[in-house]
């Protein structure tokens, strides 16, 4: 028993006063394997001790049980200390470079569509227009009729349409929204909104997409001229062209306002000296417009004896292509990101 108690002694201060000299936590780790792991020197003396009496085995359990919490504290003691050590060692040689600048989010920019959408909006909004939305399911009553497009009207065949069922269609065009929105508001003057918008019909070619956009406008009230439609469209398509763009207004014909008219804005690559874009004529037609048809107002629930109105409509694609140069639709919806992340 003497000589057990010795060795454990001898071990257990060897294994100390090595500890303290290592300098590195794998060491530690090692050494603690080496003196109490399954085959350590101090566990080897452990399993001597079945030779001992009933009353030695006690005494001898506390010697190894008093060392080994030596020990352990001790290692958990240099474990913490080399820890210190390590990081105090990487505070001294460590310098991080808080004026390197950082890492850039990429960031994604809206469409070239949402763009000019939302500038076309943000020129009728200071005019103070507001902004009315519909479906664009829409119904043949909607999207037609109450437009004065009665079922055997031929002016239908201009809007190659989806249908879904007879009376049910993917709206070709956003006036109905004129109709629904005086609907809503009648007898409330005055009505002055725009109505920007996904539409539908069957084209598909370098300047036809089947979907595409549109926005529309519409005011009513009181002695509503057409020098009021010509002044707004001016002043829009300054805004929106240039400050010293010029507007004309062609006769044309639509089923929903009489009289009717295009509005062509003086070419904004030659200035009107005519060039390529404008075909030599010096200008570019950029939607279709006119006094609200008495029958439409009726339609909308309006007397056109009180009152009268001016809509027009135009398509945000061609603008989007005047504006950015864009020959080809298509490329607006191809997503292809090279082609989009130059607006
Ligand atoms: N809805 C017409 C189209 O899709 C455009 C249009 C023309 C709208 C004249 C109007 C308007 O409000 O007055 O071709």
């Amino acid at each position: 028993m003497v000589y057990l108690k010795s060795e454990i002694l001898r071990i257990g201060e060897e294994a100390l006063r090595e500890l303290k000299e290592l300098d590195k936590q794998e060491a530690l780790q090692e050494l603690k394997v080496k003196v109490l792991g399954k085959k350590g020197s101090l566990t080897a003396l452990l399993r001597q001790m079945g030779g001992l009496s009933a009353e030695e085995r006690p005494i001898m359990g506390q010697v190894v049980n008093d060392m080994r919490s030596r020990l352990e504290q001790a290692w958990e003691e240099r474990s913490v200390e080399l820890e210190a050590l390590a990081l105090q060692k990487r505070l001294a040689t460590e310098r991080i470079d808080i004026t390197l600048p950082g890492i850039r989010a990429a960031r994604g920019h809206h469409h070239p569509l949402t763009q000019i959408i939302e500038e076309i909006e943000d020129i009728f909004l200071g005019m103070g227009f507001q902004i009315a939305e519909g479906p664009e399911i829409e119904t043949d009553y909607y999207n037609f009729e109450a437009l004065n497009l009665p079922k055997e009207h031929p002016a239908r065949e201009m809007q190659d349409s989806f249908y879904i069922t007879e009376e049910i269609l993917l709206r070709t065009q956003t006036s109905p929204v004129q109709i629904r929105t005086m609907e809503k508001l009648h007898p409330t003057l005055p009505v002055k909104i725009i109505a920007p918008g996904k539409v539908y019909r069957n084209d598909d070619d370098a300047t036809h997409s089947p979907m595409f956009h549109q926005v529309e406008g519409l005011v009513v009230d009181h002695g509503i001229r057409m020098s009021d439609l010509k002044g707004i469209l001016l002043n829009f398509s300054r805004q929106m062209f240039g400050e010293s763009r010029e507007i004309r207004l062609r006769p044309s014909f639509f089923p929903f306002t009489e009289p009717s008219a295009e509005v062509d804005v003086s070419c904004m690559l030659c200035g009107g000296a005519g060039c390529r874009l404008c075909k030599g004529t010096g200008w570019i037609e950029v939607l279709g417009s006119g006094m609200v048809h008495p029958k439409v107002l009726e339609m909308g629930g309006y007397n056109p004896k009180e009152v009268t109105g001016f809509a027009f409509g135009m398509g945000v694609e061609r603008i989007a292509m005047l504006k950015f140069g864009i020959e080809d639709m298509r490329l607006l919806f191809d997503n292809d990101l090279r082609f989009l992340q130059q607006f």
